[in-house]
């Protein structure tokens, strides 16, 4: 669990990179995140999110961070076309253009999101020692960019999984 400190950082970090934002792939972002349909799907059922993923998402959708873990939270993942082989095998280096979608669900039941975090491979020396993976979060009913950019608190989570290219795998059966 992160203390309360961490989270105001993450707020900050995640604020600082917005700004890096242009407009022009910011709609392209809300477009993408809008047609989940037309993506494909990874996850069969609702993935029961890790609780500091979680917590991270509550954050920014501004409830109150004293309110503990109670409820599990769920997502679903999509991948554009390609990505789906470096997704499914778990090997190799996802193409420029690729993105990833986690969608944070309202609850189990239903498809309604309420935030999404995204990776979108970015040109060769974008972050050169992370992947070169943009990441950025999107507000669930609006499809507003919130936050975009080599956000550090991202980051420093995914960089675990420099095996993966950066992707947790973690839904993955
Ligand atoms: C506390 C560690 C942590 C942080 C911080 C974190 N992630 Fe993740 N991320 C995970 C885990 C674990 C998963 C697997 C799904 C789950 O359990 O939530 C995941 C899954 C994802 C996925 C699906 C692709 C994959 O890697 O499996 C995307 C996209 C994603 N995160 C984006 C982001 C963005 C954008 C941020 C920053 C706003 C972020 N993450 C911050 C741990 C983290």
């Amino acid at each position: 669990m992160m203390d309360h400190g961490k989270y105001l950082l993450v707020a900050a970090v995640c604020m600082t990179a917005g700004a890096w934002a242009e407009p022009v792939d910011q709609e392209e972002l809300s477009r993408l995140v809008a047609k989940l349909d037309k993506l494909h799907q990874i996850t069969e059922t609702p993935h029961a999110m890790a609780d500091s993923t979680a917590a991270l998402c509550r954050l920014a959708f501004n409830t109150n961070i004293h309110e503990g873990t109670a409820a599990p939270a769920y997502c679903h993942v999509y991948v554009t076309a390609d990505a789906k082989t470096p997704m499914t095998s778990g090997k190799g280096i996802y193409p420029r253009g690729a993105v990833i979608i986690k969608a944070k669900l309202k609850d189990e039941k239903t498809k309604d999101v309420i935030l999404y975090t995204v990776m979108r491979k970015m040109e060769k020396g974008f972050d050169a020692n992370h992947g070169d993976w943009e990441y950025s979060v999107l507000d669930g009913p609006s499809k507003r960019v919130l936050a975009r950019g080599k956000i550090d608190s991202c980051i420093r989570c995914h960089r675990e999984y420099a095996a993966t290219d950066y992707v947790t795998r973690a839904y993955m059966k």
